[in-house]
């Protein structure tokens, strides 16, 4: 099969499609013929090496695992002996896991995996575009922010991947959203059903005074000391980011939150995707994607996704 393959640390350029053996299904995997994936700012860090942090997993010295990508939809296409969850023509979409692997045209994954059916209908990049952003926008605002209908939650870059969909899932649990992005942006924000934009070019908001119940940084460019004023007395400040201070975890009952929900059980990843294709098919929740590149052109969707300035997601049509 085709994969994108990286085998040293450094700029998009070390991307090279190449041919390697495709993957063997084991008795309870299903072999998926991948048709879309995304590249995300995580794909950059282990390409890049550029963060410690993203070495301490991927590698100190050279990329541990050549073949990146995690959210991916596509269609079954053979099952292991011990597989009956599934059947082949299955159209899926899910999520790999810290083995990465989906810019391939190929992946095996287990059947109890973070993988579910797709409704006829639901394109294959938005599917993964979804099982990207919304695989970290849910968990944080459910089961870290605990957000509640009624309550104002401002989300910080409303218009990348998590952000889109966090605008969106925010909306769908009842909540008031507050969307911050540049300029150029607000119009889509509010379109996802913002309640008020907040364009950070013209307007800090964190100045605000004990407004939000819950702050969710999705790009992680603010911090919880600059936020803490702008949080209810209760408030929680969410961020994907590694914090550096766990001494600022709280203070005067306002806390702040990290998870790394890329690492959540596949069990609980795959109840979340049910719930996310869900609100889909209500029309309460769609991705937006903002260009689809052909595996051949992945180094291109790189360098787009390194600028930080994406809108919503980069999909990447495998096969
Ligand atoms: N903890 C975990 O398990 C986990 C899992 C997945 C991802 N992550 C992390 O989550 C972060 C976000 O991922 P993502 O895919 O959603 O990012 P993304 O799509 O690349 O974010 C791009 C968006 O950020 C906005 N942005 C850039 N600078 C901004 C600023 N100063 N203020 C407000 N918005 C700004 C941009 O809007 P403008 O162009 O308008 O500036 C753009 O639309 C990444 O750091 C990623 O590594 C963590």
């Amino acid at each position: 099969m085709r994969a994108a393959i990286v085998e040293r640390y450094g700029p998009p350029e070390v991307l090279g499609i190449r041919e390697v053996p495709t993957p063997e299904p084991g008795p309870e995997q299903v072999l998926v013929e991948i048709h879309a994936s995304v590249v995300t700012p995580s794909d950059i860090a282990f390409r890049s090496g550029e963060l410690w942090i993203a070495r301490l997993f991927a590698g100190p010295f050279k990329p541990r695992l050549p073949i990146l990508g995690d959210a991916f939809a596509g269609t079954i296409v053979r099952l292991g002996a011990g597989v009956t969850r599934f059947a082949v023509g299955d159209r899926v979409a899910g999520s790999t896991g810290p083995e990465l692997a989906a810019h391939a045209e190929f992946a095996a994954v287990d059947q109890s995996g973070a993988i579910v059916k797709l409704a006829d209908g639901v394109a294959f990049g938005a599917a993964a575009g979804l099982a990207d952003g919304g695989l970290v926008a849910l968990p944080f605002l459910r089961d870290q922010g605990r957000l509640q209908a009624g309550q104002h939650v401002l989300i910080n870059g409303a218009s990348g991947s998590i952000g889109t969909t966090a605008v969106q899932i925010a909306r769908a649990m009842g909540a008031v959203v507050t969307g911050v992005t540049s300029t150029g942006n607000l119009e889509l924000v509010r379109s996802l059903g913002a309640d008020r934009v907040i364009d950070y070019t013209a307007e800090d908001f964190t100045a605000a005074d004990a407004a939000y119940d819950v702050i969710f940084d999705t790009v992680g460019k603010s911090s919880f000391a600059r936020c803490h004023d702008a949080l209810k007395p209760d408030g929680v400040y969410l961020t994907p980011t590694p914090m550096l201070s766990p001494a600022m975890l709280r203070k005067s009952g306002r806390r702040a939150r990290f998870a790394a929900t890329g690492l959540r059980k596949p069990a609980d990843k795959a109840k979340d995707l049910i719930q996310l294709f869900d609100w889909v098919q209500e029309g309460r929740l769609r991705t937006v994607i903002e260009r689809e590149y052909a595996l051949a052109e992945i180094a291109a969707a790189h360098a787009r996704v390194e600028t930080g300035h994406k809108v919503g997601s980069i999909v990447v049509n495998v096969s």
